[in-house]
């Protein structure tokens, strides 16, 4: 008896799923047993690149998640709504889950994984972080005798395309940016991208993972790339650095382990070029994790695209087949509520605390556009001084007219008193502006 699949979605990611399922020769003998029983789309009109029995495909996506026969639902066809119902509905109707869709998971995972523990099935999300790099199943199995203290990582790929285009070309973000729509690399409305948001739901989904608790999306702090100039990727470069968006989670390890806080943060960092995730590029991803006592390792892959992310998605199924192949017919607890693999369910009650961005400690880089006064550097310094702000390196570079560009990095400085000493510098009559301020690793 195999595995009846109701599929939501045939656009990108259902129609690579689907090819899997249709296509299952030499991959795992498992994959024979999931039967692509439904197919849910939007409109039955539209070409499509499968050919799928027409019996199977409908746009009642409803009697699939509700059909009795169906043993686990597909979600693929993203979005907020009617995404976020069909999947509590499936769960309501005893379906397990797998979904790609970080949108909905980073912003009702606490909803959907209260529902999906009190029915005693799993949702599955492989495919929601990363596209087809297995991380989400690593950080809950492969990783879980270890504390987890970091991580971090490229999860972005359109911003990431983005940046190593203006790297490579000394190109601005706006030119980088039209071509990479033309190109297909970014949508037309690229603000879930580049504004940083879909990391963030995705830093979100894994800090919830890797420090057992749940995120609140709204404390997430996040800055996208729009800001990020040539100048400033040139200066980096000068300075041994890459411009990369960094997804970061790490415990905050200034405060004792009873009032342990988390940092979670995107935003464009400086990423030293000696370090591991700055020589990732295009469209790829990478997600550096940081164990005790296992060290780092870093997963690296192709971050979406159909067969990638299919490839995540399928996975998922697998791991629920072969669940539910052993359980037939066993495995209840004595209370009657199926009894569900641990390792696999997710069922985090309380909420992770999360530090503001001013406690965070961290280097910074700042360009200042000075007026080319005597003593301006000293004036700088001795502000940054003021607050604690100890400089790394300062670079003075070209005078244009009377304006001087003056770049500094510091140490590891706090951000409250980072920017308490930015609010002073620009009030100075030596400075005509601060175009940027970036952090750095
Ligand atoms: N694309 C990637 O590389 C990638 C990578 C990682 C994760 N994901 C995630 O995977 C999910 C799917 O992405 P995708 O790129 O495959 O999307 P897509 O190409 O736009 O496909 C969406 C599919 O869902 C169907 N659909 C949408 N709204 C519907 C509705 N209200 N009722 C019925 N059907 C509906 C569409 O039907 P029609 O075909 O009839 O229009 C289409 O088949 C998203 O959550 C996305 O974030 C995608």
């Amino acid at each position: 008896m195999g595995f009846k699949i109701g599929l939501l979605g045939l656009g990108t990611v259902g129609t690579g799923t689907a090819k899997i399922l249709l296509d299952p020769v030499q991959r795992h003998p498992l994959v024979k047993e999931l039967e692509l029983y439904r197919v849910g789309v939007k409109s039955l009109e539209k070409p499509r690149s499968l050919e799928l029995p027409p019996e199977i495909v409908t746009t009642d996506l409803e009697a699939i998640v509700t059909d009795p026969a169906v043993d686990i639902v597909v979600e693929v066809i993203g979005g907020l709504e009617p995404a976020r119902s069909l999947i509590l509905k499936a769960i309501e109707h005893g379906k397990h889950v797998v979904t790609a869709n970080k949108a909905a998971i980073a912003r009702f995972g606490d909803e959907i994984f209260t529902a999906a523990t009190k029915a005693g099935v799993y949702v599955l999300l492989e495919a929601a972080v990363g596209g087809g790099i297995p991380v989400i199943e690593p950080l809950k199995q492969s990783l879980c005798s270890n504390r987890i203290n970091a991580v971090m990582g490229i999860v972005n790929g359109t911003t990431n395309y983005i940046l190593t285009r203006m790297q490579n070309e000394g190109a601005d973000f706006a030119d980088v940016l039209a071509d990479a729509q033309r190109l297909g690399y970014a949508e037309a409305d690229p603000t879930a991208d580049v504004d940083g948001l879909d990391a963030a739901d995705k830093i979100a989904i894994l800090a919830s993972l890797a420090f057992g608790g749940r995120i609140k999306l709204s404390e997430v702090h996040c800055e996208g790339i729009r800001q990020i100039s040539a100048a400033d990727i040139a200066y980096a470069e000068k300075l041994g650095f890459v411009i990369k968006l960094i997804a970061i989670a790490k415990r905050d390890s200034q405060l004792s382990s009873e009032l342990e806080q988390l940092q979670v943060r995107v935003h464009p960092t400086l990423v030293p070029k000696t370090h591991p995730l700055a020589s990732v590029n295009d469209v790829y991803n990478a997600i550096l994790i940081e164990g005790d006592p296992i060290g780092q390792v870093m997963f690296f892959g192709p971050g979406a695209g159909a067969g990638p992310t299919a490839s995540a998605v399928v996975s998922d199924m697998l791991n629920i087949a072969a669940i539910l192949k052993v359980e037939r017919g066993n495995s209840k607890q004595a209370n009657g509520t199926p009894l569900l693999d641990p390792l696999l369910a997710c069922s985090h009650q309380h909420y992770c605390a999360i530090a503001p961005i001013a406690e965070l400690s961290t280097r910074f880089y700042a360009r200042f556009l000075t007026k080319d006064t005597p003593g301006v550097i000293g004036k700088l310094g001795t502000c940054f001084g003021n607050h604690e702000v100890s400089l790394e390196s300062v670079v003075q570079t070209d005078v244009r007219g009377d304006v001087a560009e003056i770049v500094v990095v510091t140490h590891d400085v706090r951000e409250g008193n980072f920017r308490q000493a930015l609010a002073e510098i620009q009030a100075m009559d030596a400075i005509a502006s601060i175009p940027s301020t970036l952090r750095a690793l």
